[in-house]
């Protein structure tokens, strides 16, 4: 390897538990100590895949869930080739929701199973380190309303916890539960602590490939 590669981080976690905010401070003070770093996010609603699934989040079109759940992978796999060259580059990409997110959403759905669900995830870029920011119902209802998009409701959000709860189990992937209930700047500290150790395992290593 001609440098050292960044690591693969992700964030995921139940609504209003701070993920975007989090991977934002993430970035900053990775850069801050001079590691080069990036954020991206899933849905990428810039693409054309992403703009079909906007839609449909937005609840301005209507899709096949089966179709859907497909087209939310697509996003992914259609980045692999760009997050590959910026990994390999040793910029750390941070990532706000990743397959997990696919696999709990549709999986929460009903009718579907979770290893159906894993299959077009399988071969993406394995992350390095997977943070789950966890909050329960009563704390994150203190932090306001849900919004107005597909998903946003609390039956179907008790229904994605239980399925990231059965996905947490999975021991091939390194996920670690941070507490989200903490004030910004701990949680925050937090993720810092596993980040770091996460970019220095990662930089003698390649990067691993998803439940395969
Ligand atoms: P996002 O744009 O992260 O919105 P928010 O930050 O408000 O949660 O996610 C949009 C929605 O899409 C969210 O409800 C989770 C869902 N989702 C899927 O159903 N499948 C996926 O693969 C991803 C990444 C997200």
């Amino acid at each position: 390897m001609a440098c050292k590669r960044g690591a693969l981080i992700v964030l995921e976690g139940v609504d209003k538990a701070g993920k975007t905010t989090q991977c934002k401070k993430l970035v900053q003070a990775l850069e801050m100590s001079g590691r080069p770093a990036e954020m991206m996010r899933f849905p990428d609603r810039t693409t054309t895949i992403g703009q079909l699934i906007s839609a449909y989040l937005e609840k301005k079109s209507n899709l096949e869930d089966h179709t859907v759940h497909l087209l939310f992978s697509a996003n992914r796999w259609e980045l692999v080739p760009l997050m590959k060259k910026k990994l390999e580059q040793g910029i750390t990409l941070v990532v706000d929701r990743y397959a997990f997110s696919g696999v709990a959403f549709t999986s929460a759905k009903p009718g579907f199973h979770l290893d159906w669900c894993k299959n077009p995830e399988v071969g993406l870029p394995k992350p390095d380190l997977v943070m789950f920011l966890q909050l329960n119902p009563l704390e994150a209802a203190k932090r306001g309303q849900f919004g107005e998009e597909r998903y946003e409701n609390s039956d179907f959000q008790k229904r994605v916890q239980t399925r990231f709860e059965e996905l947490r189990k999975d021991t091939t992937v390194n996920w670690k539960v941070i507490d989200a209930s903490q004030s910004v700047e701990d949680v925050h500290m937090n993720i810092q602590d596993h980040s770091l150790n996460a970019i220095n395992k990662a930089q003698d290593t390649n990067v691993g490939v998803l439940w395969q």
